[in-house]
């Protein structure tokens, strides 16, 4: 028997989607079945409850499918879906925006930068811990899909859980800062491909179906630039404000400028600029080195006319911290790092009251 796209699909149609009484076939999980003499590939998109669901379901699929006498070879690929709710018994009229799905949240504070790398998830992970500490209610959102890092660097215990109607409740953080992340859910080396559609639900479904509560803050960590996912998130959320990361280099200033139009022209309040690996304390004798330049986020600050939040110093701990999720605000609160990340929550928490 040759293998076919129909025996391949009755062999799925014998595995059932996570969380349902459906088949993977039925719930249309299939989004690309490819077979190539004895080798199958498919890509499903799943929607997943718990992030070992992935792995689970992976080793299923692969399993029955390399039982089947003709394959040789099986390559799957999930695209993860958060879950979601299940559907009303009455109908109620959707919401205008994404923040009447959150009532319980007081603002919604964005943390964005013109280019890759500056520091955006330090900033983010930093600034909630550091309200968290003045005594605000905080969550963290890590709404950066492409390269999720939040589910590292909180410092969260446990895995976020679903409830029986499919919405999730957060991960939990020292001082009891709730995150969430895409990268609960996927393998740090598993690409997701977003298409239009997709990011907007699954940005939806970040605000929508997740036990959010009451917050003072939802800090939210964007990707960088100005992408899809900025831009969705400014038509859909009232932010309280938005928060530009940069570097002290002319390169990443010009950039840091191209952001802060993009909110502009959106109609979002930027509430400043924090200028990150601003110099470098040697530890020997306390002398403050100005590796990238001196004094650039002060410059664009006063020539885009924002406030300087803060400027955070080069600190080896903040990388240590940022890998094993151990965020300098509590590891090393007496550091200079930390100092500025709690004026940067002060400066915050003073605009956005
Ligand atoms: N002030 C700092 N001192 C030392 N290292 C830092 C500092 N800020 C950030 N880093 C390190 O630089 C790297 C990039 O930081 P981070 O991931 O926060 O940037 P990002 O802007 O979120 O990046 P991406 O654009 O990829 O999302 C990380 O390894 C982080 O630990
Ligand atoms: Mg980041």
């Amino acid at each position: 028997m040759t293998l076919t796209n129909q025996t391949v699909l009755e062999t799925l149609n014998e595995i059932e989607a996570p969380g349902g009484k459906q088949s993977l076939v039925q719930a249309g999980t299939i989004r690309d079945l490819e077979i190539d003499g004895s080798s199958v590939r498919l890509v499903l998109a799943v929607q997943v409850f718990q992030p070992s669901d992935v792995e689970t379901l992976r080793t299923r699929v692969e399993t029955a499918l390399q039982a089947m006498d003709e394959v040789a070879e099986v390559v799957v690929r999930i695209q993860p879906m958060m879950p979601m709710a299940s559907a009303p018994r009455q109908p109620e009229p959707e919401p205008a925006t994404w923040a009447d799905k959150i009532p319980g949240v007081k603002r919604v504070v964005a943390v964005a930068s013109g280019k890759g790398g500056v520091g955006k998830s330090t900033v983010s992970a930093n600034l909630a811990h550091a309200l968290a500490k003045t005594g605000f209610t905080v969550g963290l959102l890590d709404a950066d899909i492409y390269g999720p890092s939040q589910q590292l660097m909180m410092g969260a215990t446990g895995d976020p859980m679903g409830d029986e109607d499919g919405k999730i409740f957060p991960a939990s953080a020292p001082g009891g800062v709730k995150v969430l992340s895409f990268g609960f859910f996927v393998d740090a080396d598993q690409p997701v491909i977003w298409r239009g559609p997709m990011l907007q639900k699954a940005l939806e479904q970040f605000f929508g179906d997740v036990h959010w509560g009451e917050l003072d803050y939802l800090i939210v960590d964007l990707p960088p630039g100005t992408g899809d996912v900025s831009l969705t998130l400014c038509q859909n959320v009232p932010l309280a404000g938005t928060v530009i990361v940069t570097t002290p280099q002319d390169v990443a200033l010009i950039d840091a400028r191209k952001g802060l139009n993009m909110f502009t022209k959106l109609e979002t309040r930027v509430l400043g600029i924090v200028e990150n690996m601003s110099g470098f304390e040697c530890p020997e004798c306390g002398h403050l080195e100005h590796i990238f330049g001196a004094g650039g986020g002060a410059r664009t600050a006063e020539e885009l006319g924002l406030p300087l939040l803060g400027s955070v110093p080069l600190d080896p701990a903040i990388v240590i911290g940022g890998d094993t999720g151990a965020p300098v605000v509590l590891e090393r609160p007496d550091s200079p790092a930390a100092r500025a990340f709690m004026e940067i929550a002060e400066k915050v928490a003073a605009a956005t009251k």
